[in-house]
This record gives structure tokens, sequence and C-alpha cells, in this order.
């Protein structure tokens, strides 16, 4: 995510921004700026890469004024680089934005039209011309901003400067955290609570739908129509380092509970409903040349091999594709049968990991297409592959893989409802079905997170096992294997995942009252396969904990202890049954006081062979 600060008062605040941005350094970023209103007109300085880039510029061109905003970007539209960096500044307007505006194009046509001179690549900079078309055409700045925020649609937390009124800085929140901090006389604005604390514990979280009006005399709160919303300040009671994970305890549990958002993020812009329409701006196919492909090939490392695998079973149901999934670390020293008539697919949340790197390398070598499904904007896959779509996870700080790889599944189910719809191999009510199975996915994950707890509870029970077996079926089994990889990754429980098939051709000899299974029972056509699979657990004393579905009876008979996750389609229910792994993992490692961030002999992304 994007790291937003800003500063009215009575201090010199160049630097007081600067302070602020390196506290949110931790939520990842590719270049940094900031304005300060000088002298009655906008300074500004950016530059790509880290904020040392941009301290060089304040030292060698200092900018003055004690009004001001700064920004450290996580690009999500428009690669790295000064021009996409914030603020866009448009004539008297200075705008930093974090967050998503899914109509951007749209609008940002209409103010071509309108004679608007775009210099960036970003859906920011359209927020920055409409702010700064209605200022021209009269309205003050409140009101510039209320009227371009009712055009927005996405998630957006942005704050407005303009030097034709230098004693203001406007803020807004709308599905993306910010937080006003109370000083004396000076008022403080941040995305994340580390800005501000060596400055003020004394803070106002700002709601979705809020306006702030700052100026030194005072604050105003309002709702989106101009009404004033009563406000509630409260002392932060975190240290500076607790903040940087909003309270949570570690930047994976974060990372977790951000999932409803990731996804949000990540599929909404590519979704009309209205018109049962996917758009891929970055990937366009047409059905004669989707039709010439003889196959998909996925390929990736860990978590998001898993995610290839998922993807496997969605493009063959769905498009009727033949796929392939491979550990890049094969793929590219085996001599696989690949041509021009192939799509290969490389997935990976950073963009940077070698095996990938040189899986895609040697696929393009033979000739076949590339599509990217990468989280991060710049990284090396992003700029070799033919066209590459992004997951919107935002950084990724714990080394276990979570939020990126549910978002990656939803991209790819996405992906194969699009493929599917242009080969009219899906008919119209059913795609619908499918996209609002998709829409209603973040509220589903959030009635699971809220059930944490029972799933911390039973974390406690196993923590000291020292073996786990994870069994699924069909769609399920990649799943299996994310989540035996995530126990053995954080908590170093040898965890090992199986077809539940494949349990009578030898696994079943490892089974006894010491070693806890875990099985992903769902409803689906190998349900009462899978009620066969427990059956032999069972009676060779195994402990079995389900994962499954309220009305799944015979299933909560059987098992010794029971999650349940919400009723979706089979596709989806891939990450709906992956949540609940993701927090038995953590809660396990917590227990077991091993370093859940940073797990022993792990990097985030490995970018060496
Ligand atoms: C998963 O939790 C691990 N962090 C690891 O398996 C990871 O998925 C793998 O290294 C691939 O990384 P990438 O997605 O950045 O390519």
């Amino acid at each position: 995510m994007c790291g937003i600060v800003g500063y009215i008062g009575e201090r010199e605040c160049s630097f007081l921004l600067l302070d602020g941005l390196k506290r949110l350094e931790y939520r990842g970023y590719d270049s940094a700026g900031m304005a300060v209103i000088s002298n009655g007109k906008i300074d500004f300085h950016r530059s790509q890469g880290k904020l040392y880039n941009l301290e060089g510029l304040l030292r060698s061109k200092p900018i003055k004024g004690k009004v001001g905003i700064g920004h450290t970007r996580w690009a999500t539209h428009g690669a790295p680089s000064e021009k996409n960096a914030h603020p866009h500044v448009v004539g008297s307007v200075a705008i930093v934005h974090n967050g998503i505006i899914e109509n951007y194009l749209l609008l940002k046509r209409e103010l071509i039209k309108r004679g608007a001179c775009f210099l960036s690549e970003t859906d920011t900079e359209v927020i920055a011309q409409l702010v700064y078309f209605y200022h021209q055409e009269g309205l003050n700045l409140e009101e510039a901003v209320r009227k371009a925020i009712s055009r927005l649609k996405g998630s957006f937390a942005f704050l407005a400067l303009s030097s034709k009124e230098p004693e203001r800085l406007i803020a807004i929140r709308k599905e993306s955290p910010l937080i006003i901090g109370l000083g004396k006389g000076e008022y403080f604005v941040a995305s994340d609570a580390p800005a501000l604390l060596p400055y003020t514990k004394r803070v106002i979280f700002m709601k979705d739908g809020q306006m702030a009006i700052l100026s030194r005399g005072g604050l105003e709160l309002k709702d989106f129509s101009g009404t004033p919303v009563p406000f509630q300040a409260v002392d932060l009671p975190w240290s500076p380092l607790m903040a940087e994970k909003a309270g949570y305890k570690h930047f994976m549990q974060k990372e977790i509970f951000e999932q409803p958002r990731a996804i949000s993020d990540t599929v909404r812009p590519h979704i009309d409903l209205d018109k049962v329409e996917i758009f891929f701006e970055e990937f366009q196919i047409t059905p004669n040349e989707l039709r010439e492909i003889e196959k998909i090939w996925f390929i990736a490392c860990g978590t998001s091999w898993h995610a290839g695998l998922v993807g496997k079973y969605m493009f063959e149901k769905l498009c009727r594709i033949p796929v392939e999934v491979d550990l890049a670390s094969e793929f590219r020293y085996r001599d696989p049968i690949i041509n021009k008539n192939m799509l290969l697919i490389p997935i990976s949340q950073s963009g940077e990991t070698a095996d990938t790197l040189g899986g895609l390398r040697k696929g393009k070598a033979s000739g076949a297409k590339s599509l990217g499904i990468c989280n991060v904007l710049g990284s090396t896959l992003s700029r070799e592959c033919d066209c590459v779509i992004y997951t919107h996870a935002g950084p990724e700080i714990g080394v276990a893989s979570t939020k990126a790889f549910t978002t990656q599944i939803a991209l790819l189910y996405l992906l194969a409802l699009y493929l599917a719809s242009i080969l009219n191999k899906i008919d119209l009510e059913r795609k619908r079905a499918y996209l609002l199975d998709l829409l209603k996915l973040s509220g589903q994950i959030n009635t699971i997170l809220e059930h944490a707890q029972d799933i911390e509870r039973l974390a406690s029970k196993y923590k000291w096992a020292r073996n786990f077996l994870y069994l699924g079926r069909g769609i399920y089994y990649p799943i299996a294997l994310e989540g035996a990889l995530k126990l053995k990754e954080i908590s170093y429980i040898h965890a090992e995942a199986y077809a539940a098939g494949e349990m009578k051709h030898g696994p079943i000899a490892l089974i006894d009252e010491d070693m806890p299974v875990m099985i992903l029972a769902p409803k689906g056509e190998t349900y009462t396969k899978v009620l066969g699979n427990m059956e032999e657990v069972i009676s060779r004393r195994g402990k079995i904990i389900a994962v499954t579905e309220k009305d799944c009876r015979e299933v909560k008979e059987k098992a010794k202890d029971t999650i349940f996750i919400p009723s979706t389609n089979p596709f989806l229910k891939t990450i709906l049954l992956t949540i609940p792994l993701q927090l038995f993992a953590y809660y396990t490692a917590v227990f077991r006081g091993t370093d859940v961030d940073q797990p022993r002999n792990l990097a985030k992304s490995v970018t060496v062979e």
C-alpha cells in the first residue's frame, strides 16, 4: 500500500514529512515525493527508489513551508518512475493518494476531451485533474474536492492542497485508512499510526465517507455530502513498532486479515456486473488467437505453484483448454515440448524469483507467449512477460505468503471466466452467478476471520504435534499442499499433504494416534470419497481435524474437531478453505514461539537458485 503523510501548523514541515514517510517504509514502496505550500505556490520534489533519494533532493534544493503533504508509492497503475510518483500537481492543486480508482480510464478520457494534459500513467492523476478542473470553475478547494469524489469509484484516501488556499489541508477517506493526529495548534495526517507517534498519541481515526478540513485554527469533519459529523479523539496505546502492524502482533496476522480488502482491490477493477462483463486492459486476446492456444502452462514456485495447481482445475473445467503446471525449478531444466501456440503463465508474488524467471526465459526462447500474474509493478517478471495482470494485495511483508496466494486464485478465477466467455463456454447466467459469488467472497472471508479465536484454540490443542498430514481431493488437493506448507514453514512441524485418494497407496502406514490429520471435506463431487478416506484414518486411530460446511453432518460426526466455512461454488471454496489453514499455521507458530514473520532459513523472495 502507499503511505500518506500531511502537516499543517507552525513548523517548517518538509523534514517532518520525510520523517513520517520513513516511519511508513515498512509498507513497501518504489518511489516517493512531497509538496509544500511555499510563498503562495506549490513546491514539490519526487524521486524513484528509496527515501534517501528524496532526502537528497531536499538537501540540495530545500522546500520551505508549513503546510505540506508527502507520499511513498506502491505502484498499482503505471510503473515506478518520477513522473508516476506522487504528489500529482495540476496547476494550483496537489494530491497524494492511497487506493485504486476503478473508473479512472473513463474519467481520464473525459478530462482529456475537456483539454486536460496528463503527464503520468497513474489513476491518481485523475483525482488531481478533476479537483483542479472544478477549482478552476470557481469552487473552493473543499467544494472542488467534494465534487471530484462524487465522480470517483473505488477505494481512496487522499490529501489535497491548493496554492489558492494556503491555509487549508483537506483529507478524504473511503475504504483506505487515514488518521488525524492532534497537536498544539498543528495537525498531522497519515495512512498509519507510526508516522504520527513521535508527535502525538491523540488521534482521530477517520471513517469511510468522511472529509476533514484542516487549518491552523481548527478541524472540521464532514461526510461527503458536506454535513458536519461528530468525532471522538482517542489516545493510541501503541509503541511505534506495534503501530506498523496496526495493532496486530505480526505482519502475517495483519496480512491474513487484509485478505477481504486485497481480494476486492484485485478483482473489482476488472468487473462490470451490470453488463456481466469482465475486462483485462492488460491482456487482450481475440477469440481466434485464443482458439489457437493448444495449451496453457503455469510455472511457479512454492505457494504460487499451489495457485497454479488450482488454476489448472479452473481453466480445464471452465475453458476446456489443456493445462500443465510445473515447478519452475523443474521446468527450466527439463526439455519441455513448448511452442508458439502455447500460453506460458508464470505466477509470482515478488516477480523476482530466480527459478520462475529462468522458466519464463526458457519458455519465451521456445516461442511461447507469456502472461505474468504478479503482485509487484516494475518487477523483473512484469518487465519480461509479454503482458502482466497484477494482484493488488499490497506489499506482503511476512515471509509466509497469504494474501498474495488468495488474490492469485481470485485473479485466475476471473481470468478463466474471461477466457471461457470469449470461447462461448459459459452462458450469461452462469457467468453472472460466478461473478456474484466472487463479489460475496470478501464478506465470507470476514465471517471466517470473525471466528479466528476458535482456530486459535484448536492450534493450542495440537501445537506440540511432531507431524501433520493434510488431505484434500480434486481442486482442494492444492489447498492441502498450501496448508501443509504454511504449517511447516512457520511452525517447523513436519507437515505433508497428499491427495486423499492416495492414502491407501502408502501414506496410510503413517497413521496412528500421534499423527493428526487435517482433512478438507467440503461438499462436492468427491465428498463421499472423502468420507471414506476419513474412515480409513479413524480405523487406524488417527485424529481428524476437518474443514467443511455447516450442513456436512457426517463429517462433523467423524472428525475429532471441525472448522466450518461458508458455502460458495467449488472454485472459490479453495479460498475459503485456505483462510482457516493460514490461521491454524499462524497460531501454532505463535504458540511454539517461532519467528512468524521471518522464519528460519527462509527469504521473502528467492532471487537466487
Ligand atoms: C510461501 O509462503 C513462501 N514464501 C514461498 O514458497 C513463495 O511462495 C515462493 O518462494 C514463491 O515466491 P514468489 O511468489 O514471490 O515467486
